[in-house]
């Protein structure tokens, strides 16, 4: 009998996870905690996350590169989106998500395929980092000189 209990239990337990796995997740900060991580958003929106191998500091959490991006569109810098987020509520937020167009390496057509309840608590996480702080730095025509560090996105010369 304890057996047949231990094994209901299990069996009930199994079946609570992969029914909650299976479903849109609902609305929570931390699901846009998760969706910030699967998206990549740290990759380039958060100053060393790469480099520290996936390692999160809070307080650079999404504030923004201050190193440029330069190629044929001149130079690029992945945007504090915490002033974003700050800037709009939930609602806003996910239709301008949903709708964004923006320069490279910027993949916007990806943001087109998150569900509303995962825009929606990306804004709710974002909001959640506090401070909004600084801007990154402005955009850099072609042609004209970045006054930062920045990385070159150019194919190499082939013989
Ligand atoms: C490969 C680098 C890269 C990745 C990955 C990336 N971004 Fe960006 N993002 C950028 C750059 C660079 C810009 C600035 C583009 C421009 O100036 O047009 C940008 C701009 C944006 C903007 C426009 C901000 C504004 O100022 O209006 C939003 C919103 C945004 N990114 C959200 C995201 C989200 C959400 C993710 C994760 C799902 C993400 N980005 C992943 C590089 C990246």
């Amino acid at each position: 009998m304890k057996h047949f209990l231990t094994a209901l239990a299990l069996s009930g337990t199994l079946f609570a996870s992969g029914g909650v796995l299976a479903q849109d997740t609902g609305i929570s900060v931390e699901n846009g905690d998760r969706i910030a991580r699967i998206g990549g958003c740290h990759d380039c929106h958060t100053p060393g996350f790469a480099e520290a191998n996936g390692e999160l500091d809070p307080a650079q959490a999404l504030v923004g590169s201050p190193v440029g991006y330069q190629g044929p569109w001149g130079t690029t810098y992945a945007s504090n989106l915490r002033i974003v987020a700050a800037g709009m509520g939930e609602e806003e937020f996910a239709d301008y998500l949903r709708n964004l167009q923006a320069m490279p390496p910027m993949p916007w057509f990806n943001l087109h395929y998150f569900t509303d309840n995962e825009l929606r608590s990306l804004h709710q996480y974002i909001v959640s980092l506090g401070e909004v702080g600084e801007p990154a730095p402005a955009y850099v025509p072609p042609g004209e000189a970045p006054q930062t560090p920045f990385i070159v996105f150019a194919p190499p010369q082939m013989p």
